[in-house]
């Protein structure tokens, strides 16, 4: 995992298999097809660095041959936040590894100033849970951290939300991090800045439309 010194909650995953696939979604004549699963599989993958820390407990199991005591996940039920649209774009992948996961929604839409407007929000109770918040693009962050302001209002502590996106912006984590400086941030890819319609540069684009095929 790579880190970024100007952001201390910044972790970026380069393994080879997540920048490989990375690279075929940022091509612009990838399919919608190929897109949406390259998403799910990067999902898969970087679920799987996102939960590395989460705690182990151990238990009594019975196997054909004797009976030891085997570590199994025994903390805060996780919680998968997709902001909507695209974050449902990278909710399939954790579902799969965390098959008892709650999920809620955050629907925002960005105004003429690019500003979260907040149309939808649908949660289970917070007590003991940890929240993963998934959208592929942290581009101003201001959705995203709308978003976490959503949660910490219904009495979610700072350490137990992690954000989770695809590609950032350096402008969006730097936001992002100012807002929450207790988040943990996760991308597959930190980028080189934003352009003046708030686009992640170089990016792969709108995601919200190359995952389900709309203009
Ligand atoms: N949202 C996207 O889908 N793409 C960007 O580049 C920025 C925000």
């Amino acid at each position: 995992m790579q880190t970024d010194y100007r952001f201390p909650r910044l972790h970026i995953v380069d393994h080879p298999l997540v920048q490989h696939k990375l690279s075929l979604m940022r091509a612009k004549d990838t399919s919608t097809r190929d897109f949406r699963e390259l998403l799910q599989e990067i999902a898969l993958l970087m679920g799987y660095e996102l939960t590395r820390d989460f705690p182990i407990s151990y238990e009594p199991v019975e196997t054909p041959l004797t009976t030891f005591s085997a570590p199994v996940m025994k903390g805060k039920k996780a919680v998968i936040v997709p902001v909507l649209r695209a974050g449902l774009g990278m909710t399939d992948a954790l579902l799969m590894l965390m098959p008892s996961a709650r999920v809620g929604h955050i629907g925002l839409y960005r105004d003429e100033n690019k500003q979260p407007v907040e149309y939808l929000v649908r949660l289970p109770d917070v007590v003991d849970r940890t929240f993963i918040v998934v959208d592929p693009m942290l581009a101003t962050g201001n959705s995203a951290a709308h978003a976490v302001d959503v949660l910490k209002k219904r009495g979610v502590e700072g350490e137990n939300i992690r954000f989770m996106a695809l590609v950032a912006a350096p402008e969006g984590v730097a936001h992002l991090q100012e807002c929450h400086p207790d988040l943990e941030i996760f991308v597959a890819a930190l980028d080189d800045h934003l352009d003046e319609n708030a686009y992640i540069v170089p990016g792969l684009g709108d995601a919200g439309d190359r995952i389900f095929g709309t203009k």
